[in-house]
Parts: C-alpha cells; sequence; structure tokens
C-alpha cells in the first residue's frame, strides 16, 4: 500500500476501507508517513468529508494506537461525559458526584488542559490536600467503594490523536466534523466509558459557532460511539454566554457545592440534570429520564449528592469541610465590582471575552507550564435577559493583583444593553441520538 494512492482516493471522493485507514494511521504514528503526506490527506478529508464507515475506521484506528483503559474491574456500566468546551463549565464538578449519588459508577480520567480555567482537577485541587496521584488498583476500589473517583491522565492514550491535532493546527484542518469528531471520540473510547453522554456547545463561546454545524457534529460523534459499540446520546446546549455565574477555579468549585445544595444557578442545574438524566439511563439505573431526573432531584433535596461529594474528597486526600465551609478555599486579595454605566436589559454577554478576563486575572493556563492562580475569576451578577439599573454590580473581579483596569475594561466591552425586553436565550436545543 502507498500513501500516495489513499490521498489520491481520498481526494478524488472515493471510499477507504478499514485496512487502508489502519495503514495510514499507523504508518503516520510511528513515523513512516511523514507529516506532509498526512497534511495533504487532511486537506482531502476537509473538502471531501468521510462516510459513516470512514470516521469509525478512523477512530477505532486512533483508540489502537495506544493505551486503552481498562475499567473491568469496576462493577456496573461505566458512563461517561464529555463538554466540547466553553466558558465556565462547572457541569463535571455536579455531575460526578451527583449521578454516583444515586448508583452511577463514575471512573473519571481527566486533565489539566489549557484554557480559560483551569480544567477539573486543578478545580479540585484548590480544595486542601485533594489529589489524583492515585493507583489504578486504588482507582478501581475507589469507584467500586465510593462511585466516584478521579485519577490524572496517563498513560500513552491515543497518541496517532495528538500528532493529527498537531498537523491539524498548523495546516487549516481542525474545522473538520469528521476528523474533530473522531478526535474527541477516540479519546473518550481508549479511557475505558461503556458509554458515553456528550454535550455539544453552540454559540459565540463555543467551537460551533451556529446551532446546525453543532448538530452535525452532535450527530458525527453519536453514531462513531454507537457504531463502535459504545451506547451514546448527546445533547446540543447554549454556550453564548458563560454557565451559571462563576468563572475561575476555586468560584467554580463553590458554585458546583452549591448547585449540589440545590441552591446553584438555574442554567447550570437544569443542564446538570438534563446531562445527569441521560448518564443514569444509560447506565440502566432508571428507565426513563423522567425516572432518573426525579432520582437525581432527590438526591439534591435529601443531602445525598452532597454527602456523595464530601465522601469523594476525603477518599482522595481532600479536606471535605469546605463543602460546609466554602470559606476555606482560597480567596483574592482584592474584589472589585464592576458597575452598571446605564440602565437597560443585558443583550448579550461574549463568553469568549469573559473566559480571556478570567485568563488575564490567571485562573487559565496560557502554556503547560503556567502556573494557575486557583483564587481569581469573575463572578457574573448578571446573565442575558436580565435588567440592569446604573450602579448595580455587573460582575464582581477576584484578584490577587491591585491593578485590574485592563479587566474592567474588557468587561464593560463584553456586555451589550438594550432598551428593549429581551429573552432569556435557549439553553438546551435538542438531544441526538
Ligand atoms: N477537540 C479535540 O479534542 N479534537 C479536535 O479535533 C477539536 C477539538
Ligand atoms: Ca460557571
Amino acid at each position: 500500500m502507498r500513501m500516495v494512492d489513499l490521498i489520491e482516493k481520498k481526494r478524488d471522493g472515493f471510499e477507504l476501507s478499514k485496512d487502508e485507514i489502519q495503514f495510514l494511521i499507523n504508518g503516520f504514528t510511528n513515523g513512516d508517513i511523514p507529516d506532509y503526506q498526512m497534511s495533504a490527506f487532511s486537506m482531502a478529508v476537509f473538502f471531501q468529508g468521510m462516510t459513516k464507515k470512514e470516521r469509525v475506521y478512523l477512530t477505532e484506528a486512533m483508540v489502537q494506537s495506544g493505551d486503552q483503559i481498562d475499567l473491568s474491574g469496576i462493577e456496573g456500566i461505566k458512563v461517561d461525559k464529555h463538554s466540547t468546551g466553553g466558558v465556565g463549565d462547572t457541569t463535571t464538578l455536579v455531575l460526578a458526584p451527583l449521578v454516583a449519588s444515586v448508583g452511577v459508577p463514575v471512573a473519571k480520567m481527566s486533565g489539566r488542559g489549557l484554557g480559560h480555567t483551569g480544567g477539573t482537577i486543578d478545580k479540585l485541587e484548590s480544595i486542601e490536600g485533594f489529589h489524583v496521584e492515585i493507583t489504578n488498583d486504588e482507582f478501581t476500589d475507589l469507584v467500586n467503594k465510593n462511585k466516584v473517583a478521579v485519577i490524572g491522565q496517563s498513560g500513552n492514550l491515543t497518541p496517532a490523536d495528538k500528532k493529527l491535532y498537531a498537523l491539524r493546527d498548523v495546516t487549516a484542518t481542525v474545522d473538520s466534523i469528521p476528523l474533530i469528531a473522531s478526535s474527541i471520540m477516540s479519546k473518550k473510547i481508549a479511557a475505558g466509558a461503556d458509554a458515553i453522554v456528550l454535550d455539544v456547545k453552540t454559540g459565540s463561546g463555543a467551537f460551533m459557532k451556529n446551532l446546525e454545524d453543532a448538530k452535525d457534529l452532535a450527530q458525527t460523534m453519536v453514531d462513531i460511539g454507537n457504531g463502535v459499540g459504545r451506547k451514546t446520546k448527546a445533547i446540543i446546549s447554549d454556550m453564548s454566554q458563560p454557565l451559571g455565574f462563576a468563572v475561575g477555579n476555586a468560584l467554580e468549585v463553590k458554585e458546583a457545592i452549591d448547585t449540589l445544595k440545590g441552591q446553584g444557578p438555574e442554567d447550570l442545574h437544569e443542564l446538570c440534570l438534563t446531562l445527569g438524566s441521560y448518564m443514569v439511563v444509560l447506565a440502566e439505573k432508571a428507565a426513563d429520564t423522567n425516572q432518573a431526573r426525579e432520582m437525581l432531584e432527590k438526591s439534591i433535596r435529601n443531602g445525598k449528592a452532597l454527602e456523595t461529594f464530601k465522601i469523594f474528597l476525603a477518599a482522595q486526600g481532600g479536606d471535605a469541610s469546605v463543602v460546609d465551609d466554602p470559606a476555606k478555599l482560597p480567596t483574592a486579595s482584592y474584589t472589585v465590582e464592576v458597575l452598571a454605566k446605564q440602565s437597560g436589559y443585558v443583550a448579550e454577554i461574549a463568553a469568549e471575552e469573559i473566559g480571556i478576563a478570567a485568563m488575564l486575572l490567571g485562573a487559565g493556563r496560557a502554556t503547560k507550564e503556567s502556573v494557575i492562580d486557583l483564587a481569581v475569576g469573575v463572578m457574573l451578577h448578571k446573565k442575558v435577559g436580565d435588567y440592569i439599573q446604573p450602579g448595580e454590580a455587573l460582575v464582581t473581579i477576584h484578584s490577587n493583583q491591585e491593578n485590574v483596569e485592563e479587566v474592567i475594561e474588557k468587561i464593560y466591552a463584553t456586555y451589550r444593553l438594550a432598551d428593549e425586553k429581551v429573552e432569556k436565550p435557549t439553553l438546551i436545543y435538542t438531544e441526538i441520538q
């Protein structure tokens, strides 16, 4: 087999076989196929797309390019959740203990990653003593015992994807739905989940800026998941403004605690119940999403969700007393309120810009080596559709540097006010299965 023939075949719109796709992924991973040929191939895929079969083969080949996590020692159906990313998305912190509290095993492998705020692990590390450096055996034991544990990413997971993603990044081939879908799904599948719930974001703060593209990506990922024998469902949710009020690591932990108490922001609460219900159904702990939702609501009401969070934190060395006393979380030295200069309805909050504001304060990582400040971030007080009077706070900035002029300017530029009443945006557009 020759790579040049496979490039030509894809360029001319023909379907590649399983063997051909395996050949090119294996060759690329081990260095036999050079970057320039893989670049040409990616560009051919960008223009010609991939058939359903090709997408499954590509995903499987990438899964097989490295280690696969074996979760078979954990009882029950392991359901993972993936969000395509956004600003201030605190769902994982809420969902892990919430669904675990009704008996769904949550075996979460998580990373630090780059972004506006840290990853799930960074957020959890704002709790004194909490650590994810546990052995695979400890991880398995903890999930069996408490139904939830988080372990740091280890091993050589999907090296083909790492290499291909880096190449796509510099060859203008990231924005290809089959390539994005297989990239995301290969990582989830290699991480060992039996079933997967996807939260595909749409809007200004999301990767997919419009609803049609988001639906297309979601359907592609659902087809891949089901195509490789992992039950997969997706929802499309709004990321035209940040989710919840908190954007920042410790601030989001506090927001997650509030949500587990039933006192969280309405949008975060609703999204967690929707995603959680799917997870419970896929784990076969409820017959349908209505029943699942009732179970989750009850667990929030009777304190079981919160209790599960405490047990989970303590089991991994964390100071669980923060749950009752969130003042023990890292706190910033300065808080500055950004006040509205005029009255009006909030018409738009550019999610991406709020994320950048949090990053300027030090909440996120610009490079892998950056050290993040867990205490800082922004708390929104007004969301799209809310009415505001002059002098009311739009946002509170939590900072460890005294001068936050640049961030204040950014916040003002981020909020657009309108005279006429503005409807709250739809939170969940549709489900895909
Ligand atoms: N996220 C991924 O993991 N892969 C892509 O290709 C795009 C976004
Ligand atoms: Ca949030």
